[in-house]
């Protein structure tokens, strides 16, 4: 059932990530902004979900022919989980006197591309997945 709904949640939230993208290329920033920040909560809702699965054993162990597979989209699925939370708030507190934020913030576009396309990638895995684990 997990993986199923892994699925719909992947095809759902890749196609919302390129309109997010598009949009933000087209200039349309409130539809931009919506759909990241609603992204960004729906990944962190997943991987709570996730956590909870696999601490009540519903998921499936991983073969140990695919845990190098498996480790590459688990660590780069930790950039877009915590860059969206990093480009978010910098963008939020940008007027604040802080040069970390700051940089983010100005740095907005080129961070964001590299953090879509390591999202599209995190995506493309999960559907590779769902094919290894049904
Ligand atoms: C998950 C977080 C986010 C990601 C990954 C992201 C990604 C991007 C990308 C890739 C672009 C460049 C589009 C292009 O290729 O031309 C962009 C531009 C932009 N984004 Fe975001 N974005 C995020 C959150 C936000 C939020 C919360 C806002 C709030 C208003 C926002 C506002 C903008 C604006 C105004 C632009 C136009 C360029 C600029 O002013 O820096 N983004 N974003």
């Amino acid at each position: 059932m997990f993986l199923h709904l892994s699925m719909a949640w992947g095809v759902f939230a890749l196609t919302l990530l390129l309109i997010g993208w598009f949009a933000a290329h087209k200039g349309n920033t409130r539809l931009h902004k919506n759909i990241m920040i609603f992204l960004t909560l729906g990944a962190w809702v997943f991987v709570g979900n996730y956590l909870l699965q696999y601490q009540s054993g519903h998921i499936p162990d991983v073969p140990p022919e695919l845990m190098i597979w498996m480790s590459i989209h688990g660590t780069v699925a930790m950039a877009p989980l915590l860059g969206s939370v990093a480009l978010i708030f910098a963008r939020f507190r940008s007027c604040q006197e802080s040069p970390g934020i700051n940089h983010i913030n100005h740095y907005h576009r080129l961070y964001g591309r590299v953090l879509i396309v390591l999202w599209v990638f995190t995506h493309l895995g999960g559907f590779v997945n769902y094919y290894l684990f049904t």
